[in-house]
């Protein structure tokens, strides 16, 4: 490995995901084994412009890998979108010193780091969203956890449905992407998911559904719907007003963006730091790290920003198929 870089910012920013924490402790125990510094930058870019920071050595990071949330604190920051916010930060790294930024987020993170690399400052960006939405990697830290804590919550939920015999609508978190909802109804069973991949109509997605399930004997019902789909208190009215039932809806919310990181969580988290700390100490900035065919790559940032992946549709007709028949 070369050692031009000898000293590493790093940051979390946007919506936080479980497995942060996990990358931070990556990045810096193996920058730290490379005789690189580690500063760890809080409360995402307006850590930067502030220069609001902490330096990180190989304890600080210990006991990390299974806690939910950031220990860097997180925001999402107005004023790096401008140019004078992004000249702050390029002076901050300056005075600090920092030869390079590591940035763990999603989309808006992503966004952030090529204006920084644009400014002179290299940076490595890493996937971390429970959306899963971003168009580079195939997978994003936190979305594993995420989709478990949906689960979990939607088969307490399924207990009182059944004893009650209702039907249940519940929202789960995903932007303007149905990953979460998707995966999360395939895992639960549910009669019918709303995703904003697939345009919605009531009576063929869920009323119909619900027909199915009750011809097959089915007396209590299951909706997933993604909040990039529609509101669910409306759709819980239509369904109300179409066939009859009185949908309890549970929204899910920032209950999803908790917790302690799966297996899965960890061990991709500790893989993309790794490869962070390596690319800039081979010499590559301006990069992020990607999931890719079960591999780590790193790719420019610039495209990476503009790449986009297809949504698994394959995987609605198997929730079609599925859902269809039996109790
Ligand atoms: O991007 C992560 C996410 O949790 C989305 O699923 C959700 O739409 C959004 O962030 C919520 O943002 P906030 O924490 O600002 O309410």
């Amino acid at each position: 490995m070369q050692q031009g870089i000898k000293r590493i910012g790093i940051l979390t920013s946007g919506g936080d995901a479980p497995g942060m924490n996990a990358v931070v402790r990556a990045v810096v125990r193996t920058a730290l084994s490379q005789d690189v510094e580690c500063v760890g930058v809080r409360r995402g870019y307006n850590g930067l412009i502030n220069g609001d920071f902490v330096r990180m050595d190989a304890s600080s990071v210990s006991h990390i890998i299974e806690k939910g949330g950031t220990v860097l604190y997180t925001a999402r920051s107005e004023e790096f979108l401008t140019d004078e916010g992004q000249n702050k930060a390029v002076a901050t790294c300056r005075l600090l010193g920092l030869d390079a930024v590591v940035a763990i987020g999603g989309d808006g993170t992503f966004c952030g780091a090529l204006a920084l690399s644009r400014h002179g400052i290299p940076v490595i960006g890493i996937p971390a969203t429970i959306d899963n939405d971003l168009g580079c990697s195939q997978y994003t830290v936190g979305f594993d956890t995420a989709c478990n804590t949906a689960v979990a919550a939607i088969d307490m939920l399924r207990d009182t449905m059944q004893s009650h015999e209702r039907c249940s609508l519940v929202e789960v978190m995903g932007r303007q992407a149905g990953y979460l909802a998707l995966y999360v109804g395939i895992a639960t069973g549910a009669t019918a998911v709303l995703i904003p991949e697939r345009p919605v109509d009531i009576e063929r997605d869920i009323v119909e559904k619900i027909r199915q399930a009750r011809l097959s004997g089915r007396t209590h019902y299951m909706i997933v719907v993604a909040e990039g789909a529609g509101n669910a208190f409306d759709i819980a009215a239509q369904i109300k007003e179409s066939i009859g039932l009185d949908p309890r809806v549970t929204v899910l919310g920032h209950i999803q963006r908790g917790g302690s990181p799966s297996s899965r969580d960890r061990e991709t988290a500790t893989r993309m730091g790794y490869q962070a700390v390596r690319c800039l100490l081979e010499g590559k900035g301006n990069r992020v790290i990607a999931a890719r065919d079960g591999k780590v790559v790193d790719i420019d940032i610039a495209e990476a920003l503009a790449m986009t992946k297809p949504f698994p549709m394959d995987r609605y007709e198997v929730l079609e198929a599925v859902a269809a028949h039996g109790k």
